[in-house]
């Protein structure tokens, strides 16, 4: 999408062969775009989330997979990598799905044709993941032109909740993806945009990503959505995805289930916007079987924000040695989502619907 008027993907190999990302941790305040060139930039850009999101996750892990290849081409050297990066983040399921199909390529080839097809089929994921989520776009778009289309000449509300936006992505977004296309289209639409304590991806990357496209949105606190549904002010929410389950249990940023809650309760339709790559069809049940990343205190007790002499600074919230918890993500069972918004089109949370849509990719991964 564009920043300023110039076209940017979150990741990209620049004319030198060189990866660059933007370093998420200084946005909204400060644009920085930074080379990745060992594998432990990569390590640590994953783990740090100087690149977040799930998508994002996983394309960063194929090019962290296609630098290593440069550095170790070997058997041991792939088998470590896989290792090393997998460790980097436990709950989005597209980084151990990037990096199976960095070694489903790899593996058979010999060590010195690695890097080089590593390299180009990490470029590939990226770009499959533009087109999918451009997909989801339009299919979104279907739906909220049926609601625009029930409330003539009014605007169509929709909350959505930490950043499934471009910046979570290589590009489009996945929740976002309808929003860009339905603004394109011309329907009129604004976005409640959860703050998304404990790290304020919403207020920091949403808000940010909206306002550079010109999208009418309202940053709210993350208690604000039920009260917001209550007063008829939402017409659907549509949130991303970390890993969804054979079953459509949605596991997404701590605070997406009590969304989930809030909407069945108001009768307010809840989408989730589901890339493929996305889906574990290993896990069934999503609140006993997904690990939850459990991250640092501090996120908690410290906030970081832009001061009034214009620098980036972390404030203490709590009182000192105040202990907290941090779960970073939280399941949304099935029966609460209305539907999965996927680049093949609106499929039920159900098993037997998803494994229609998706029986190919089902048994590729099982087999796998
Ligand atoms: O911890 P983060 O910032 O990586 O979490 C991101 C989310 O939870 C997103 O909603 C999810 O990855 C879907 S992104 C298209």
């Amino acid at each position: 999408m564009k920043i300023d008027g110039t076209h940017y993907r979150t990741i990209w190999q620049d004319d030198a062969g060189v990866v660059q990302v933007i370093d998420q941790r200084w946005l909204p305040h400060e644009l920085r775009i930074v080379p990745l060139k060992t594998r432990a930039d990569f390590v640590v850009a994953i783990r740090d989330m100087w690149v977040r999101g799930a998508p994002l996750i996983g394309a960063a892990a194929a090019w962290g997979v296609a630098v290593a290849m440069q550095e170790d081409p070997s058997d041991a050297g792939l088998t470590e990598t896989w290792d090393v990066l997998h460790e980097t983040r436990p709950t989005a399921i597209n980084l151990r799905w990037a990096l199976d199909e960095m070694e489903r390529v790899l593996r058979p080839l010999a060590p010195a044709e690695r890097a080089e097809a590593a390299a180009k089929r990490a470029a590939e994921i990226c770009d499959e993941d533009v087109e999918i989520n451009r997909n989801i776009g339009l299919h979104g778009l279907e739906i909220i032109k049926a609601i625009a289309a029930k409330k003539p000449g009014q605007t169509v509300n929709i909350l959505t909740h930490c950043n499934a936006g471009w910046l979570a992505t290589v590009d489009w977004g996945t929740a976002t993806s309808p929003i860009y296309h339905a603004h394109e289209a011309g329907i009129p639409v604004h976005v409640f945009v959860d703050e998304t304590r404990p790290r304020n991806q919403g207020a920091q990357l949403t808000a940010w990503e909206l306002n550079h496209h010109g999208i009418p949105h309202s940053l709210v606190v993350d208690n604000a959505g039920g009260h917001f549904m209550q007063h008829g002010e939402v017409d659907m929410v549509i949130v991303g995805t970390d890993r969804t389950t054979a079953r459509g249990d949605v596991c997404n940023k701590i605070g997406t289930y009590l969304k989930a809650l809030a909407a069945k309760a108001n009768g307010v339709p809840f989408y989730v916007a589901l890339p493929s790559p996305t889906i574990d069809w290993r896990v069934d049940d999503g609140v006993k079987e997904i690990p939850i990343e459990e991250r640092n205190q501090e996120e908690v007790t410290l906030v970081q924000g832009r001061g009034a002499d214009g620098q980036i600074a972390l404030v203490q919230i709590s009182p000192d040695g105040t202990p907290a918890r941090n779960p970073a993500f939280d399941v949304t069972p099935a029966e609460l989502v209305t539907g999965l918004l996927t680049e093949r089109g609106l499929c039920p949370a159900d098993t037997a619907e998803m494994e229609k849509m998706f029986s190919d990719l089902k048994s590729a991964m099982l087999a796998g």
